[in-house]
């Protein structure tokens, strides 16, 4: 395998691969969405792409690249009970905005993976969709992949859950995928990877949208196909390095590393710790990087996630034992890993300012419902309803 020690690395290989194959690098966007009012965050690299999706010409032409920061909520209880899901990250993405379609998508992200990365094709499988009412059993890039030295043992057709992307809102584009894993086990690579937890997906190789999902619920066909790709930075980092987990790469350990010290507690060590660290590591990275991006806690939309994201940190905080506030010194190693990322830096001062405030505003908050607790529970009997949710 190519070795790839930071994530600057891999993001330039994979750039600079695609804009040899005819790709324009476009500007890593904001955390909060300027042409997509369908979603809260930028969950994927697509959403400032979606009018062009549909049809609109992009000034930089139909074949586009980049890195994207994203910040996804849908798996938050996942995060920290292994080692690969995560609230914020990075995707690596490539377009073809009614350009090329499932045959150059795959035979790029082939060489990409066994050429330039040199991953092995033993440790890879691939999914594609299964078929249903909307749209037929994805059997061209089933060959596709076969044709390309994918043994067909290793692909695998799977449901709508699995392998279809989109829309990321209520309404918009969307289309049948096929996405990549990798085979994390030592052991000879085996299984279905929608069963067997030792594969980890790493690229969603190609979203075909050739679909637009309207406010009726139906699908209707767009005038152009294209082609939406993710590959998760951390993900492939962590594979590349032969690490067992994001945690394990050079993005996560300086954090890890901080909360160790706060804490007293050893990374690894116990399970139910383990996962209180990397909730921590992961919400207080997500959290930074929310108010990055001129977002503030408060009680309605992003402003409620990000302030959910820091209390549970800090709750994880006082699991593994952190009494003093601790947010601000995590935030500021975050803002040491990701350099490139200006807002960061300049935004420093108002970012730890905001944390500051939310963990005093929460343990306020903490000290008062542990007051009103203790009091019922020498008074009632039992907690009632009402009483549960007021502490709430
Ligand atoms: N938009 C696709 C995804 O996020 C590539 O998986």
């Amino acid at each position: 395998m190519k070795n790839i020690q930071t994530r600057e690395e891999l993001i330039r290989t994979y750039i600079d691969f695609f804009k040899r194959r005819g790709h324009k690098e476009i500007p890593n966007a904001s955390l909060v969405p300027e042409n997509d009012p369908t979603v809260l965050f930028t969950t994927a690299g697509m959403h400032p792409l979606i009018s062009y999706i549909l049809g609109q010409p992009h000034p930089l032409g139909k074949r586009l690249c980049n890195v994207q920061k994203c910040l996804r909520t849908g798996d938050i209880n996942l995060v920290g009970t292994d080692g690969f899901h995560l609230t914020f990250f990075e995707m690596l993405g490539q377009w073809s905005l009614g350009d090329y379609f499932k045959k150059e998508a795959l035979e790029m992200a082939f060489e990409f993976l066994t050429k330039e990365l040199k991953i092995s094709v033993n440790k890879l499988a691939v999914t594609c969709f299964e078929g249903d009412k909307d749209a037929p059993k994805d059997e061209e890039s089933a060959k596709i992949w076969h044709s390309l030295g994918i043994p067909k043992t290793k692909i695998f057709f799977l449901g709508k859950e699995d392998n279809w992307w989109g829309p990321a809102g209520l309404i918009g584009p969307c289309g049948p995928d096929t996405e990549v894993y990798y085979y994390t086990g030592r052991d000879i690579p085996k299984g279905n990877p929608s069963a067997n937890k030792k594969w980890a997906e790493i690229w969603n190789a190609g979203v075909f949208i050739e679909y637009n999902k309207t406010k009726e619920g139906t699908l209707e066909k767009l005038k152009q196909k294209n082609v939406d790709t993710g590959m998760g930075v951390e993900r492939t980092l962590a594979v590349l390095q032969g690490k067992d987990s994001v945690y394990d790469t050079h993005v996560f350990f300086p954090i890890i590393k901080k909360i160790e010290e706060l804490s007293g507690k050893e990374y690894g060590k116990s399970k139910k710790e383990t996962e209180s660290i990397r909730i921590l590591a992961d919400h207080l990275k997500a959290a930074t990087f929310i108010l990055s991006d001129g977002v503030i806690p408060s009680n309605v939309g992003r402003g409620y996630v990000l302030r959910r994201l820091i209390r549970r940190s800090i709750r994880h905080g006082r699991l593994i034992g952190i009494e003093k506030e601790f947010t601000e010194d995590v935030a500021g190693v975050v803002i040491s890993i990701y350099p490139d990322y200006k807002e960061l830096e300049e935004n420093k001062k108002i970012i730890l300012g905001e944390l500051e405030k939310e963990e005093q505003k929460f343990l306020r908050t903490l000290y008062s419902g542990i007051k009103e607790f203790n009091k019922m529970i020498k008074t009632h009997k039992k907690i009632s309803g009402k009483d549960a949710f007021l502490l709430f």
